[in-house]
């Protein structure tokens, strides 16, 4: 066999056995979902729930290794620091924290992260979506 046909081999072989690693790409039951305005949820659902929720739309590029890696890794650590689904019994100091974080993702553009919205273009945010999400994270504050 010539040696371009045995690498070929191992790596369509290596190809199959990455899609054997399990992963959890689960959409866990929605605790209680956040309670924003109308305006509000159609930004936060088209933009930030994908990763921040667990209404996660796992799209079929998301299951193909070894990109389905990164894609899990982000979905887990995004609902890990900001669950749109379990919204609910936050105490003052919790939503006073979240509140900060939203302004400052907001303000530094950080969010949604860019590899996400190369694939949804659809997802980034005008300058008054920007403004209408801003004025929202400041009613989270607890006086
Ligand atoms: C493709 C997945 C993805 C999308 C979409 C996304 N995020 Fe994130 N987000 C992450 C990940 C991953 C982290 C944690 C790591 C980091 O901070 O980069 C994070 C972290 C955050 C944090 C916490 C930052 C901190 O300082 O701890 C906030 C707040 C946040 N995102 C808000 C948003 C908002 C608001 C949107 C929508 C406009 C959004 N994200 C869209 C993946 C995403």
């Amino acid at each position: 066999m010539s040696r371009t046909k045995i690498v070929l081999i191992v790596i369509v072989g290596l190809f199959i056995i990455l899609q054997l690693v399990p992963l959890n790409q689960t959409n866990p039951p929605i605790i209680k979902d956040a309670a924003t305005p109308s305006d509000i949820k159609l930004i936060l659902k088209t933009s930030c729930y994908d990763c921040h929720s667990n209404e996660t739309e796992w799209p079929w590029y998301s299951r193909i290794a070894p990109g389905s890696f990164l894609i899990t890794r982000d979905v887990v650590e995004g609902r890990k620091h900001l669950n749109f689904s379990e919204f609910s019994d936050l105490d003052a100091f919790d939503s006073t924290d979240i509140a900060d974080e939203i302004m400052e993702v907001l303000e530094a553009g950080e969010m949604p992260i860019l590899p996400y919205l190369l694939l949804h273009p659809g997802a980034s945010l005008s300058d008054s979506q920007v403004k209408t999400l801003t004025g929202w994270a400041e009613t989270l504050y607890s006086d």
